[in-house]
């Protein structure tokens, strides 16, 4: 058992955790969208307009408070108007990068502000930059938050909606450094000026505008695009980190069968966002030293090898403890970064990469990485405080990381502190002095298992949270994290 010390300082804010940061992505890419969270509404499958109740119950649950759609690199070939008006009559596709299959249109623009709508979460769309026009853009805002009189707005109501939504969050373009059109930073950042232009705000309606930002370690394109817009351009710009085991975008590893040294590599990875963040911001305070300009960063999360006998462009894979550690390092890494990062968004959210959800005909999984984000979601909206850990570095000799990962928020007087212990063969006995907060009682929850261990269609259930004890007393809390395991302890 490793003895670690602990300091939280409620006085000490240091952020506010936009809600944001536990976002969602979805794709129309593999069984995330249809067969996924859309079954058609003449589906066996319990439904409401076609998108799956369970899933819906699921989202909710966790607070689901923002989906990113139609993509990824989808969303740099979708062009919306082939998505609305009668589903019989819309235009078929290829989905040319996820495995060449027939794309028919029957979940576009109305089928997702209908699912946000029912989750009760903001919408965030992913604009087609990369083969798009500034009109096609200009248009799909106008149809979707005018209230005006216009030949767009008239075509939603045709549609049969007869008041605009609320969109607040806008991407202007996918990774336009690779599958958004190859592009230079310097080009892009002309192309997104030109973009933004032409997206209005309709009424009372304000965008919250995002630029593509850089993939992985590419700060040559944070700079290139941070010395060409201005705030007056941009309210974010975005960053996507995957997690490989292996490193290596041939071979990444199996999602089921590793061993100990992929697995403190992956864990690695998660560290790892820590140092992207931190790069990034860098570059962004001597461009922008009044953060005005934040960090979103709307793909994240393990990328493995497909599982055998599935599609290769479906990206299926499963998810284990393993999964849940990363997801639990990453989100305190948010909730420690929120100054700069104000979202976040988990690839994928349905049956693709490391998926909160998978489904298999009439069943639904909640995977480990699902149970991580209800751990953590009473950080929403609360303030993020400072929160010390005396640390070890664990791991074997290729890669180190520290053994505990923590992050600590109050909101409405009640205190949330997440911790992780990556070890796996360790115990840590953490004792933790809370100041400026009446800490009187604590109650905590657990998710741990055997790393390998995961849940599937025979048993849904093999992992999931659990009560667990915590005790306080004279302002020190005191609470043991077992080997592989994320506990989420809250004071009052
Ligand atoms: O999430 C899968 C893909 O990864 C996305 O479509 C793309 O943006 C990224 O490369």
């Amino acid at each position: 058992m490793k003895k670690l010390s602990m300091l939280i300082n409620a006085r000490d804010i240091i952020s506010h955790i936009s809600p944001e940061i536990y976002g969602h992505f979805s794709e129309h890419l593999g069984r995330c969208i249809y067969n996924g969270i859309y079954v058609g509404e003449d589906s066996a499958i319990p439904n409401t307009d076609g998108i799956r109740n369970d899933i819906i119950e699921a989202f909710r649950e966790i607070k689901v408070p923002v989906l990113r759609w139609p993509g990824g690199c989808f969303a740099d070939e979708y062009h919306w108007k082939d998505g609305i008006g009668k589903k019989s009559e819309r235009k078929k596709m290829i989905n040319t990068n996820w495995g060449g299959v027939t794309e028919d249109n029957s979940f576009g623009t109305h089928e997702f502000f209908r699912l946000c709508e029912l989750v009760g979460c903001e919408p965030y769309l992913s604009g087609n930059v990369g083969s798009g026009t500034v009109r096609e853009l200009s248009e799909w805002i106008e149809y979707i938050t005018s209230d005006n009189v216009s030949p767009m707005t008239e075509l939603r109501k045709q549609n049969g909606r007869e008041k605009p939504w609320k969109l607040k969050y806008l991407g202007i373009g996918n990774e336009n450094w690779g599958c958004g059109g190859n592009m230079r930073p310097e080009f892009y950042a002309d192309v997104y000026r030109r973009f933004q232009s032409f997206c209005k705000n309709y009424g009372d309606n304000k965008l919250f505008r995002i630029a593509c930002g850089p993939g992985e370690g590419d700060i040559g394109w944070t700079e290139g695009l941070m010395k060409n817009i201005t705030h007056a351009h941009a309210d974010a710009i975005s960053l996507h980190h995957y997690t490989l085991p292996t490193k290596n975008w041939t071979k990444k590893g199996d999602a089921v069968k590793f061993g100990n040294e992929e697995y403190y590599s992956t864990i690695a990875g998660a560290v790892h966002t820590d140092d992207l963040i931190a790069r990034n911001i860098d570059i962004m305070n001597r461009y922008d030293p009044k953060n005005e300009i934040k960090l979103t960063v709307d793909e994240w999360g393990c990328w493995y090898d497909v599982m055998e006998g599935t599609n290769p462009g479906f990206l299926y894979q499963q998810n284990t403890m393993r999964d849940a550690v990363v997801a639990a390092y990453s989100l305190n890494i948010f909730n420690r970064r929120s100054d700069r990062v104000v979202m976040a968004n988990i690839a994928q959210v349905v049956n693709v990469l490391q998926a909160i959800i998978l489904t298999e005909g009439e069943a639904m999984i909640k995977t480990p990485t699902y149970h991580v984000f209800d751990l953590f979601k009473e950080h929403q909206g609360g303030e993020n405080v400072y929160c010390w850990c005396d640390n070890e570095k664990i791991g074997n000799e290729n890669e180190k990381v520290p053994m505990i990962s923590s992050s600590a928020s109050v909101k409405d007087g009640v205190m949330t502190i997440t911790l992780a212990n990556a070890s796996l063969d360790e115990d840590a006995e953490i004792s933790c002095d809370i100041c400026g907060f009446n800490a009187s009682s604590a109650q905590a929850k657990i998710l741990t298992g055997e790393v390998h261990a995961l849940n599937d269609i025979d048993n849904g259930d093999r992992v999931k949270p659990a009560e667990y004890s915590a005790s306080v007393s004279g302002g020190n809390l005191s609470v043991v994290l077992p080997a592989c395991s994320v506990v989420t302890v809250t004071v009052k």
